[in-house]
């Protein structure tokens, strides 16, 4: 019942932090992966928590996905207009505009009140297009504005379901997973212990950079991303997750 719900979250949301060693934690009750409505609170959840350590002069990065998508959906503008800037953190993923960082970052920022940055660059290209790509001063500007990104939202995937989603061949796909490859985030695929195994080919905040950014809110529920959900937290103690009680559960089971 709804009273046990209450009282039980914030015990569990403390121990999944000190089981992650990270900043904080937030748990929506229930299974995002069994009702919509899960997922519209992580992403209301998100978007509030992410209000409230708003600074002016900001520069958020945002990443593509379901998930994120969901986040910027949740965002209501509340009539004040804010000094920052949103920019999609990586280059753009699959044809599906809704859950395109840069359609993301557009409906975030108009969320915020603030401004927006796009960042034209497909996925997968080669290293001459790309080198070629960035002597666009538009590009430029926004490949500038990621490297200074002081927040970010970013979603968390499982590396199997993620390098299906990138097209990666089967026998990427496999050797990935026989590295023991279990998370992708940003472009990036993680074992459980955090080690980068392999980052796909596009533009956008590298590994380094996401080490050392201040605020950081991952985004990610279903008890069958809590592997990757435990790799991705041990990148950086500033980080804070928002996630759902499957999850949660599982992480603090397996671990
Ligand atoms: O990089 C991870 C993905 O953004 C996660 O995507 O939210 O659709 O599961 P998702």
């Amino acid at each position: 019942d709804i009273y046990i719900y209450l009282k039980g979250i914030p015990k569990l949301e403390e121990e999944l932090r000190d089981a992650l060693n990270i900043k904080g934690v937030i748990i929506a009750p229930g299974n995002c992966k069994e009702s919509d409505i899960i997922t519209k609170e992580m992403g209301n959840i998100t978007f509030r928590a992410l209000k409230e350590t708003l600074q002016n002069g900001d520069i958020i990065g945002i990443t593509g996905g379901s998930t994120m998508a969901k986040v910027a959906e949740q965002g209501v503008f509340d009539n004040i207009k804010r000094d920052i800037v949103v920019i999609p953190a990586r280059g753009g993923l699959g044809k599906d505009l809704n859950t395109q960082s840069n359609s993301i970052a557009a409906k975030l920022s108009e969320g915020l009140g603030g401004s927006y940055r796009l960042l034209y660059i497909p996925d997968n290209l080669e290293k001459e297009a790309l080198d070629y790509m960035l002597k666009n001063e538009e590009i430029n500007e926004s490949i500038n504005l990621i490297e200074n990104i002081n927040t970010l939202l970013f979603g968390i995937g499982r590396a199997d379901t993620m390098a299906k989603r990138r097209n990666l061949n089967q026998e990427k796909i496999d050797s990935l997973l026989d590295k023991g490859s279990v998370a992708e985030a940003f472009g990036h695929f993680f074992n459980i212990d955090g080690e980068e195994i392999w980052e796909y080919k596009t533009i956008g905040l590298s590994l380094k950079r996401f080490k050392k950014i201040e605020n950081l809110i991952g985004v990610a529920g279903g008890e069958e991303k809590a592997e990757a959900i435990m790799a991705i937290s041990s990148l950086n103690t500033n980080m804070i997750l928002v996630t759902d009680e499957s999850a949660a559960k599982r992480i603090l089971k397996i671990r």
